[in-house]
């Protein structure tokens, strides 16, 4: 009966992560934004697009990251590094909200392909977390790099007026790359890159589907 009502406890949860994670504006960040009361220079509509279009796949990201997380979580023994991850995943909660925000400030949506990404993400993320935890932390240690690859352009390619969208990737950018050492420090394996190369691939069909949609 107990074990009954806890994994009900558990399923509860875990839709509850994923409400949070794909409903517009639901997610509660922890931290305040780093764009504070930082303020804007005046931007053209070309770049207000642009920035918009960058902070949709920044969010999108996010949700990915929530998902991946979140598909360990139920497979991945980590026996030492749960409590880790879980902090990792709350600092990513608090990145998709800030982006969420920000892409309102802009006028913009957060994507409509979210759901589909969220469950690719997902099951990535459980496979990786049944096959072993060296594999599980590997993974998260590759998508992090990835991602701080992305925020490394994306800083790159933000208008110079846009101050507030800078401000968050720069504290994204500094998390992730903790993430990232974190789960290499745990044991994580490093990937060879022919699995490094094919999740750039599948990444990048995620930022140009997502840029405009
Ligand atoms: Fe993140
Ligand atoms: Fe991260």
């Amino acid at each position: 009966m107990t074990r009954q009502l806890s994994r009900a406890d558990r399923l509860i949860h875990q839709f509850d992560t994923v409400l949070r994670t794909l409903v517009p504006h639901a997610a509660q960040p922890e931290r305040p934004s780093p764009a504070g009361n930082i303020a804007d220079e005046p931007m053209t509509e070309a770049e207000r697009e642009h920035a918009v279009g960058l902070m949709r796949i920044n969010h999108t990201g996010e949700v990915c990251a929530q998902a991946l997380y979140q598909g360990q979580g139920l497979t991945a023994k980590l026996p030492d590094t749960r409590e880790q991850m879980e902090r990792a995943a709350q600092e990513e909660i608090d990145h998709l909200a800030w982006c969420d925000t920000r892409l309102q400030e802009l006028h913009g949506h957060t994507s409509l392909l979210n759901p589909v990404f969220y469950a690719a993400s997902f099951g990535l993320g459980a496979v990786a977390g049944a096959v072993g935890d060296r594999v599980s932390l590997g993974f998260v240690a590759a998508t992090e790099e990835q991602v701080g690859r992305h925020l490394d352009d994306h800083l790159h390619q933000l208008p110079t007026s846009d101050r507030r969208s800078r401000a968050v990737l720069e504290q994204m950018r500094e998390d992730e790359a903790h993430h990232e050492r974190w789960a290499l420090e745990a044991g994580g394996a490093r990937f060879p890159l022919p699995v490094k190369l094919g999740m750039r691939l599948m990444s990048k069909v995620m930022t140009k589907s997502v840029y405009k949609l």
